[in-house]
């Protein structure tokens, strides 16, 4: 995927680029309103109270801000942080090494928590609940576990698969955040924001132009800006403005609603090798050469979220606009999977 420019995953060669940009404090993030203001009360209510807040989770597709909110609860609360992730965290051990090194009030961030190993998973539980853990030593009869204490903590869980975690997981987050997708309008202010921070001048054509083609996603509209920024440093007059936006998007290959290469394989698969669906996901997911993960976590939410892709009990379904956007007729029959208002109509 890298030569993908509207993946949402970070590439290490950006992770400088990101860093620069990425907002310190809750003041300094950019919408989601909602969000925001009930962290401010949570954070704000338990430093009034001397206590760390409940623990937290924040679920969303990638690039939306997560990794950013993590941080940023560490530094409204002046508290330490460790970052790690589910995937990292193989042993229950490891995970106890970390938590009994955790310092009064410091927050722990786990990224894709849902990826945690069960044995970990379940050492996590007694630590966010009653902060100490029992670290078994020894095998079979002679066993015995040791109960350490945990320092109070908060933890922070970041997950784009909320479905997976477990319930008696998810049942002890005390704050539970969902991330949504951006408006082009929010994306406008992000990019302005951004271009500020990186000394590039902007129009606000120009910004709208990128913004609308960001897929909602603020990790996509910094990369598109820096792209944006390349070309009219090297063949325009150095000013991301409309003209220059278009002509650099259409050279990296970002199309009038933002969909990239793979986004557009998928609904082209769909539409041309199954007739607009239903199809299941790893089928169409293999029919364009694609993890099935990667199709699910990555395309399709925003191919739902902007109507031209379905999920439906059936399968994948492209939608009327689906058709339209790869400027195909849908059939007009009811043969093919185009959605006419009721996704359910077509169950047998
Ligand atoms: N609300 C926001 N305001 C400003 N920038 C943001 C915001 N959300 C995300 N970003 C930018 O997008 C990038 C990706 O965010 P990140 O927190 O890494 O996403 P996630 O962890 O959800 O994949 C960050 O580097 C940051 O610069
Ligand atoms: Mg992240």
């Amino acid at each position: 995927m890298s030569d993908d420019l509207v993946s949402p995953f970070v590439e290490d060669a950006e992770l400088d680029a990101e860093a620069s940009v990425r907002p310190r404090r809750l003041a300094d993030f950019i919408a989601q309103h909602r969000v925001r203001d009930q962290l401010d009360l949570l954070l704000k209510g338990a430093m009034g109270r001397g206590t760390p807040p409940d623990h937290i989770l924040l679920s969303g597709p990638p690039g939306l801000g997560k990794t950013t909110l993590a941080n940023i609860v560490a530094a409204e609360l002046g508290a330490g942080i460790r970052t790690t992730s589910g995937p990292v965290i193989e042993r229950s051990g490891d995970l106890a090494a970390i938590l009994t090194s955790l310092g009064q009030g410091d927050v722990l961030f786990i990224d894709e928590i849902h990826r945690i190993a069960k044995p970990a998973e379940e050492l996590l539980y007694s630590a966010m609940e009653d902060f100490r853990v029992d670290v078994v030593v020894g095998k079979g009869p002679g066993a015995t576990a040791i109960p350490l204490d945990v320092e109070p903590f908060t933890l922070v869980g970041a997950t784009t698969r909320a479905g997976l975690l477990s319930g008696p997981m998810r049942d002890r987050f005390g704050f539970v955040a969902h991330l949504d997708f951006y408006s082009p309008a929010d994306l406008d202010a992000l990019l302005h924001r951004s271009a500020r921070i990186l000394g590039v001048p902007i129009t606000a054509d120009g910004a709208a132009e990128i913004a609308g083609r960001s897929r909602g996603t603020p990790r996509i509209a910094n990369r598109l800006l820096r792209r944006v920024r390349d070309y009219a440093e090297v063949r325009g007059n150095g000013v991301v403005d409309e003209p220059t936006a278009q002509e650099a998007l259409r050279v990296y290959d970002v199309d009038a609603l933002g969909l990239d290469r793979l986004d557009r394989a998928v609904l082209r698969a769909l539409i041309d090798s199954f007739k607009g669906g239903p199809v299941g996901l790893s089928t169409l997911a293999v029919a364009v050469g694609e993890q099935s993960d990667t199709v699910e976590e990555v395309c399709e939410p925003f191919l739902v979220r902007a109507g031209l892709l379905a999920r439906t009990p059936r399968g994948r379904v492209a939608t009327e606009a689906g058709w339209h956007h790869l400027g195909r007729t849908p059939p007009v029959d009811g043969r093919g999977g185009v959605v006419q208002g009721d996704l359910f109509a077509r169950d047998e």
